[in-house]
């Protein structure tokens, strides 16, 4: 299959719902090739989301992704970038589509749970950018 990579993001982890996303994400088909938990400093956070530093939101989105612990996860699947993010649903939970993870457990545009990578290349970025060669098997 192909990888993707994802964060259950503080608003997720903090609530409890870790073991709820994860089971979702498990059963919709994506295996977990590598698990971490971590709290990411301003600096990191922002490094992770820098296509994004241009946009008013930015800075809320760094101190809101430095706020709590979060579980980065490469997942594996056929067709994994497209189908993760559709499991994940849209952006804004308003937007997204029932029985997706945002629908059920994102509380605001910011506070939406998860994050899923939106290309293979970004996949591949976002998953180095947490887990080295040693921990991606
Ligand atoms: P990710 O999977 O986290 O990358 O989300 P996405 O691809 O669905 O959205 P995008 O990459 O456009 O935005 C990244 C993150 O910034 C979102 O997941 C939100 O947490 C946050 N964000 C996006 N748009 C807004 C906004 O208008 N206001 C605020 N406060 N946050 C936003
Ligand atoms: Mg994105």
């Amino acid at each position: 299959g192909t990888r993707t990579f994802t964060m259950i993001k503080p608003d997720a982890y903090g609530s409890g719902n870790t073991g709820a996303i994860t089971k979702m994400i498990e059963e919709a088909g994506f295996g977990i090739k590598a698990m971490k938990l971590t709290h990411l400093s301003a600096g990191r956070a922002g490094q992770f989301y820098a296509v994004h530093k241009e946009r008013p939101f930015y800075n809320d989105l760094v101190t809101y992704m430095s706020s709590g612990p979060i579980v980065a996860m490469i997942l594996e699947k056929d067709n994994a970038v497209e189908d993760f993010r559709k499991l994940i649903g849209a952006t804004n939970p308003a937007d997204a589509a029932e029985g997706t993870i945002r629908k059920i457990f994102a509380t605001s545009i910011e506070a939406n749970a998860i994050h899923g990578s939106d290309s293979d290349e970004n996949a591949e970025i976002e998953g180095s950018f947490f887990f080295s060669g040693l921990e991606k098997f």
